[in-house]
């Protein structure tokens, strides 16, 4: 499903936004989440990731965001990343939306 941008915006503010920001190359408990789209995993400048976050090799795109957020720790195993995952497609769908407009901006 393509997302609402909107909805998605919601989502972020409930479950991202403690730990990560979108508009701005700040650092929180997690890496900055700006640019994310087209960026290999683990290679914000400075952040201190885990060697499994690290070492993932992955490009982060739509549809591997969607697979990685469904449950993160299925997907690096040893990430530190402490987030349960979103069950819902209809959830992760928007979330990805506003994350691909909020990132490249
Ligand atoms: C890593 C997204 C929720 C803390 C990451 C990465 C992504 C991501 C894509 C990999 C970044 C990279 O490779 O550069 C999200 C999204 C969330 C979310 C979309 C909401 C649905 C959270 C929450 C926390 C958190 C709630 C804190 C409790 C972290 C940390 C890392 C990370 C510490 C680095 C993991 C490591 O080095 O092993 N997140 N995250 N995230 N996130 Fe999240």
């Amino acid at each position: 499903p393509e997302g609402d941008y909107e909805k998605g915006k919601k989502v972020f503010k409930q479950r991202c936004l403690q730990c990560h920001v979108v508009d701005s190359n700040a650092t929180k408990t997690g890496p900055t989440l700006n640019g994310l789209i087209g960026r290999t995993s683990g290679t914000v400048p400075g952040f201190d990731y885990s060697a499994a976050n690290k070492s993932k090799g992955v490009v982060w795109t739509r549809e591997t965001l969607f697979e990685y957020l469904l449950n993160p720790k299925k997907y690096i195993p040893g990430t530190k990343m402490v987030f349960a995952g979103l069950k819902k497609v209809d959830e992760r769908a928007d979330l990805i939306k506003y994350i691909e407009v909020e990132s490249a901006k």
